[in-house]
C-alpha cells in the first residue's frame, strides 16, 4: 500500500521533472534513458530522486518518503556533550540524588560519602580524612571527565566493591550536567575534553540529505549533468547538446 503511494509520488515528481526539462531544454538530464519511465525499478528511482534532489530541491519530500529506516544511533561524544552541559541542571540533580550523601561546598562535612569540593581532576579517594572502601582506596588514577562519566554511569561496575550504593545516572545528559556542576565547584578544574572530529563521511553519504540545499554525492560526481559542475570550465557546457535536440 505504502509503495503504491510512493510510486504515485515518484510518478508525479517524474512528470514534473520531465516537464521542467522540456521547458529548460536540458537534455543532458535524461537519467538513464528508457529506465526513467513509470515502470522504473526501485533502485533507479532512488538514484533518480537523488538527482532530482540536486536539480530541483525535492529532497525533503523524498527523504521523508524513503528514510523510514531512521538514523543510526550516534556515538556518545563526551567532549561535545560537556560543551553543551548545563551546570544549573546538574545542581538540581545533585540536590536530588547526591546531596543525601555528599556535600560540595569548600570544607563541607563528609557524610555517608566524602565532600566533593575540588574533586574533578583529583586523585581517586581524594580526601585523606574519609574512610573509603578498600576498592576505592586502591583505585588507580584521577577523576578525569572520562572516569567520572564511567563512575557516575555505573559506580559498582567502575569500582567493583565500592561502598557508594548508588545505581548510577543512566542518562548521558544527566551525567554531563552533574559533571559540569562538579567542575564548577572545583578550583582550576581541568578543561573539558575536545569534541570528537566530524563524523566520518560514510555515515552521511548513503542517505538522501534532509536539507534541500545539499547536493548529494551522486549528482556531484557526475559532471555529465552539465549545470551541476560549471566550475570545471573546459568541459562542454549544457548548451552544447541542446543543438542536437533543438525542437523545430
Ligand atoms: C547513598 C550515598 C551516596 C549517594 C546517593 C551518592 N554517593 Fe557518591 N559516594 C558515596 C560513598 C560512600 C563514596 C565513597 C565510595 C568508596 O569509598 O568506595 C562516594 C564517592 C563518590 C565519588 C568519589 C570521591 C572521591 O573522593 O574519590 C564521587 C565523585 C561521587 N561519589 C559522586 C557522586 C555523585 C555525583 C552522586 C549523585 C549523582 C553520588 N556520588 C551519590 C556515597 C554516595
Amino acid at each position: 500500500m505504502g509503495e503504491l503511494g510512493l510510486n504515485k509520488i515518484f510518478g508525479a515528481l517524474l512528470a514534473t521533472a520531465l516537464g521542467l526539462m522540456a521547458l529548460l531544454q536540458l537534455p543532458g538530464l535524461v537519467f538513464g534513458g528508457e529506465g526513467a519511465g513509470h515502470g522504473a525499478e526501485h533502485g533507479e528511482e532512488l538514484t533518480l530522486s537523488q538527482q532530482m534532489c540536486g536539480k530541483f530541491h525535492y529532497c525533503i519530500e523524498i527523504a521523508e518518503a524513503t528514510s523510514a529506516a531512521g538514523p543510526v544511533e550516534p556515538v556518545f561524544d563526551l567532549g561535545a556533550a560537556l560543551a553543551a552541559a548545563d551546570a544549573a541542571r546538574g545542581e538540581r540533580i545533585f540536590a536530588g540524588q547526591c546531596s543525601t550523601c555528599h556535600t560540595i561546598t569548600p570544607g563541607g562535612a563528609n557524610g555517608t560519602g566524602p565532600n566533593l569540593n575540588n574533586v574533578v581532576g583529583a586523585d581517586k579517594a581524594h580526601l585523606a580524612g574519609f574512610a573509603y572502601s578498600g576498592a576505592m582506596a586502591n583505585a588507580e588514577g584521577t577523576w578525569t571527565y572520562e572516569n567520572l562519566n564511567d563512575w557516575l554511569k555505573n559506580p559498582g561496575g567502575y569500582v567493583k566493591g565500592t561502598s557508594m550504593s548508588f545505581a548510577g545516572l543512566k542518562k548521558d545528559t544527566d551525567r554531563v550536567n552533574v559533571m559540569a556542576y562538579l567542575a564548577a565547584n572545583t578550583k582550576g578544574a581541568p578543561a573539558f575534553p575536545a569534541p570528537m572530529a566530524a563524523a566520518p563521511e560514510a555515515a552521511e553519504g548513503e542517505t538522501v540529505p534532509a536539507e534541500g540545499e545539499t547536493v548529494p554525492a551522486d549528482a556531484a560526481a557526475e559532471p555529465a549533468e552539465g549545470e551541476a559542475a560549471p566550475a570545471e570550465g573546459e568541459v562542454a557546457p549544457a548548451e552544447a547538446p541542446v543543438e542536437e535536440v533543438q525542437p523545430t
